[in-house]
Formats: structure tokens, C-alpha cells, sequence
């Protein structure tokens, strides 16, 4: 096999109480992205369709990652790498690493996956921290990993895969504005008082417990950040009204997805999904922002081939 074709989802970082540690993976939404061996030796971005990103190997974050598996793995070859990018970049569904771990991925697969989920996603932390400035995980291992994965420690990596109710669902509404992560890290405090780190604490243990138990009322209850949310929820337009309209239509609760702009909400069940939606979509048609909604299982494979 000399060429492969790849499904690159979408990811939902943070989950409202699990900054930089929580995420999951969203299955209607992602990259398409081909990865070619060739005979000349070195990473080659080839082709970039949907979005306007750079070709230069060091400047892409699908090329950083790459070269990063590529200097580890120094194979008798060369890649060449197609994106067509469906994840708009600044969106806060993980469109960088989307294409972090779509490269590594690829090259895995065609030299006879010398690398586990783990290793790759090592690997395509060097990508995305050219996107955000800083080193995290927490889109990148649910896109490699599928389902919800929690990031117990980043030196030396580790990730835990956390169990997926069945019926739950996940909203998202992407407001057509970008917001970059790197900036969106930058207005957080740097501390935090011990009372608001003991309740974000609670409610994460909580909804850990919540997926591991299928308690969707727990998972209710859990889903609030009293730390991130403060900040950057003032960056998204109609944050507060949106968030309302979901949870009286039936949410089961409600976050900043990622560094945002987009806002992503959980709920049990198909119906109640897209009432949801309905919700969401009638507050933001009210506003003079541009928007695009999706209803998603989670999505417990992960990237693929395709
Ligand atoms: N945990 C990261 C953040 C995810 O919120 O800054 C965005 O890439």
C-alpha cells in the first residue's frame, strides 16, 4: 500500500469542567486527507483545498507533525500530503488537529503501524502546538483515540479512554467569527481561589463518574465550568442567550467548545438532540451572525480510514 485516504473528525475539547484534559470525538464532521509514499525522502504538502493554510512543511501543522514521526521513524522514503479541509480553521471543533493527526496517522498506516495511539498522538502534539502556542492534547487524543479520552498526564503521556453512554448526543452551533486559541489562552487568569477550584473538581469528578455510570441526570448536574467559562464565554456573541434557549429545550448542559468560537451542548437521544438544535438555531437566526449547526453521535472510532 503506497497511498491511503483518511477521515479527520472534528473534536469537542474541554467539556465544559475539564480544561486541557477532557475531549470527544464527533463523527459528522471532519478532514479528508491522502497521504502518498514516495522514493524522494522528506514531507511534501502537496495540496490544500477548502481553506487557505500554508504549504511550507514547517509552517503547516499537518507537516510539523509529520516531521515529527518522520525524524523519529527515519524511513526509506518520502510522504506527500493532500488536506481538503472541511474543519474551518478558529472554529474550536479542532481543525488543527484534525490535520496534526491525520499526517501521523497516515504515514502509520503505511509503514506498517510502528506506532500505538499513544505514540501518534505524541507525535501530533508538536502539530498542534504550532497552532495554540502551547502544548495539549485534548482534541488531538479524542480524534485519535475516538470516544471521550481524558488526558491523565501529558509528560509522560497519558491518555484514558472514558466510557460513552449510548444514547447521548452532542450539538454544536459554529458562529461564523474566528477566535484563535493562542489568543483565547491569553485572557485567562493565572490564578484561580481554592473555592473555585474545589467546585470545578467536583463537577469533573462527576461527570467522569456520570459516562462511567450512564447517569445522565450526573452528567447534567456536572456540566459547569466556573473557571474558563467566566472569560471567554465574553468573546462569543449571544453566549447567554444561546445556552438558555438549549437548556429550556432540553440540554443536558452546555459549554465553550475548545477556545471557541463554537458552543457545544449535550443531550440524551436523537428527539431531544434536535430540539436542541431547533432551540439554537431560532436564537442565533435572530442575530446578524452567520451560523452552522450539527447533531453528532459521539463518535467512538475515532479517525479512519476511508
Ligand atoms: N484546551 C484547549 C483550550 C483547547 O481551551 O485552549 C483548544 O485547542
Amino acid at each position: 500500500m503506497n497511498e491511503i485516504k483518511i477521515f479527520s473528525p472534528a473534536t469537542v475539547a474541554n467539556v465544559a469542567c475539564g480544561f486541557d484534559v477532557l475531549g470527544f470525538c464527533l463523527d459528522t464532521v471532519g478532514d479528508e486527507m491522502v497521504i502518498r509514499k514516495i522514493d524522494k525522502k522528506g514531507i511534501f504538502i502537496t495540496k490544500i483545498e477548502g481553506f487557505d493554510l500554508p504549504y511550507e512543511t514547517e509552517l503547516n501543522v499537518a507537516g510539523v507533525s509529520a516531521l515529527a514521526m518522520y525524524k523519529a521513524s527515519k524511513p526509506d522514503c518520502g510522504f506527500e500530503i493532500e488536506i481538503y479541509k472541511n474543519i474551518k480553521p478558529g472554529s474550536g471543533i479542532g481543525s488543527s488537529a484534525a490535520s496534526a493527526v491525520g499526517s501521523v496517522f497516515g504515514m502509520n498506516e503505511l509503514l506498517g503501524k510502528p506506532y500505538n495511539k499513544t505514540q501518534l498522538t505524541e507525535f501530533a502534539i508538536k502539530g498542534e502546538a504550532l497552532a495554540s502556542k502551547c502544548e495539549h492534547a485534548d482534541n488531538l487524543a479524542p480524534a485519535i483515540f475516538g470516544g471521550f479520552t481524558l488526558v491523565k498526564s501529558m509528560s509522560p503521556l497519558e491518555v484514558l479512554q472514558i466510557p460513552v453512554p449510548n444514547n447521548l448526543y452532542a450539538i454544536i452551533i459554529h458562529p461564523q467569527i474566528e477566535i484563535r486559541t493562542s489568543e483565547a489562552r491569553t485572557i485567562l487568569p493565572k490564578q484561580i481561589t481554592l473555592q473555585e477550584a474545589i467546585t470545578q473538581w467536583a463537577n469533573f469528578g462527576s461527570l467522569i463518574h456520570g459516562l462511567h455510570t450512564n447517569d445522565y441526570q450526573l452528567i447534567k448536574r456536572s456540566l459547569h465550568d466556573v473557571i474558563i467559562e467566566p472569560h471567554r464565554s465574553k468573546l462569543i456573541p449571544y453566549f447567554v442567550d444561546v445556552k438558555q434557549a438549549a437548556l429550556k429545550n432540553g440540554a443536558l448542559g452546555c459549554g465553550i467548545s475548545g477556545s471557541g468560537p463554537s458552543m457545544f451542548f449535550l443531550s440524551e437521544g436523537i428527539e431531544q438532540s434536535k430540539n436542541v438544535e431547533i432551540a439554537v438555531k431560532k436564537t442565533y437566526s435572530k442575530t446578524d451572525i452567520e451560523f452552522e449547526t450539527y447533531v453528532s453521535k459521539i463518535n467512538t472510532e475515532g479517525i479512519k480510514i476511508i
